[in-house]
């Protein structure tokens, strides 16, 4: 579930010199997010997980970040603004790179020279070579140090749940372009299912039903921004539904016209993913043992932006009889727990104990 990467005489130096400068990320689909641990608590920095690339050759990149999510939509024509990441898998490692190599410049104000390690949460079902890759990039990026753990794992950590026992802690991250399901026990990830889904699929399925019902056209932008306003997921006990107004473009007249979104039609829209998530939950829960059903009982946490829809926890109690707690810091315990294990590597221990006696 990890590697070591990197030239440990350059870190036992840096240590002899008390020199310890550590960083935490999360390589989202959406967000990047930097931990840099500070006394007990930690800086944090969101980073949009967009780049701006030249048309003509996707490699080259302009600007990331901030400045190139605002030219998403409205590019001139020799610029592209793109998603190193889709579905939470590396689209393009080029890309990729100049994204990390930011967020490592964000993280350590601009003195990356000084980073000793640096630990990248990425999914849990990623492959070797996505490992790799992101191995590749921390070390060309000056960091003496990489470690690539799993996101859930990474999550469980910054959650301050206990990962190193028998009895089992389960994390449910939903993202924007993916879903993980991860079972910890003994320091290990003892089973996962991943959809490759989240909340861009809610998003462009608002859009879809705006369109069929109202013969207008909205943004992405919009349907997520009405999404997060009044978005609930259906349960036994539907919220009373709240309403929000958007511009869009009427599909007959082209005319800018509003139309109302409320909760009923987002919760409508989140339906596939929320049904895959939970036919996945069954799946994890039929293969689990008694015993680990019984220590998931009272530690499930559900982390992940898309986390915050009203009504997620009472429909994951109704259908698979599991209370689960929604993490306070959804977007960010991930990084967290990377920059746990940046700071304290030790916190993984015993995965390597596990490692060790396969
Ligand atoms: N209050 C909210 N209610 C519902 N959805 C929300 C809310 N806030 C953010 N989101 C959604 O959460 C998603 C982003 O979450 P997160 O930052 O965890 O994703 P990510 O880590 O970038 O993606 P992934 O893990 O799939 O690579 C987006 O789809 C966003 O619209
Ligand atoms: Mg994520």
């Amino acid at each position: 579930m990890f590697s070591f990467f990197g030239k440990k005489d350059k870190e036992n130096d840096n240590k002899k010199k008390g020199l310890s400068n550590t960083l935490g990320i999360d390589l989202g689909t959406l967000n990047t997010v930097v931990a840099k641990p500070s006394g007990d608590k930690f800086d944090l920095y969101k980073i949009p997980s967009v780049v701006a690339v030249k048309k003509e050759d996707p490699s080259y990149v302009l600007a990331v970040g901030e400045e190139a999510k605002a030219m998403l939509g409205r590019t001139p024509e020799d610029i592209v603004a793109v998603r190193p990441l889709r579905q939470g898998v590396i689209e393009s490692i080029a890309q990729a790179e100049s994204l990390l190599v930011y967020s490592m410049e964000k993280g350590s104000g601009d003195a990356m020279n000084t980073i000793d390690r640096i630990v990248v949460g990425i999914p849990g079902d990623a492959s070797e070579v996505e490992k790799k890759a992101v191995e590749d990039i921390g070390t060309k990026s000056g960091a003496s140090y990489v470690l690539v753990i799993s996101e859930g794992l990474a999550a469980a950590i910054g959650a301050g749940l206990p990962i190193a026992e028998a009895s089992g802690t389960m994390v449910i991250d939903i993202g924007a372009g993916s879903s993980d399901i991860v079972v910890i026990s003994l320091g290990g990830i003892t089973d996962i299912e991943t959809i490759r889904s989240g909340g861009d699929d809610i998003d462009a399925n608002i859009v879809e039903r705006v369109k069929e019902l109202y013969k207008v056209e909205i943004g992405l932008h919009e349907a997520e921004n009405a999404k997060i306003e009044v978005g609930m997921v259906h349960s036994h006990s539907d919220a009373d539904p709240i309403q929000t107004m958007v511009i869009g473009k009427s599909i007959e007249t082209n005319k800018p016209e509003k139309v109302e979104i409320d909760s009923k039609l987002v919760a409508d829209a989140a339906e596939p993913i929320i049904t895959e998530l939970i036919v996945s939950l069954s799946h994890v829960l039929e293969r689990m043992s008694p015993e680990l059903i019984s220590g998931i009982y009272n530690r499930t946490i559900v982390v992940g932006g898309t986390s915050q829809l009203n009504g997620l926890k009472e429909r994951i109690f109704e259908e698979v009889g599991v209370p689960v707690e929604i993490s306070e810091d959804p977007m960010t315990v991930v990084a967290k727990g990377t920059a746990i294990v940046a700071a304290e590597p030790r916190a993984l221990e015993p995965e390597v104990r596990l490692k060790a006696m396969k």
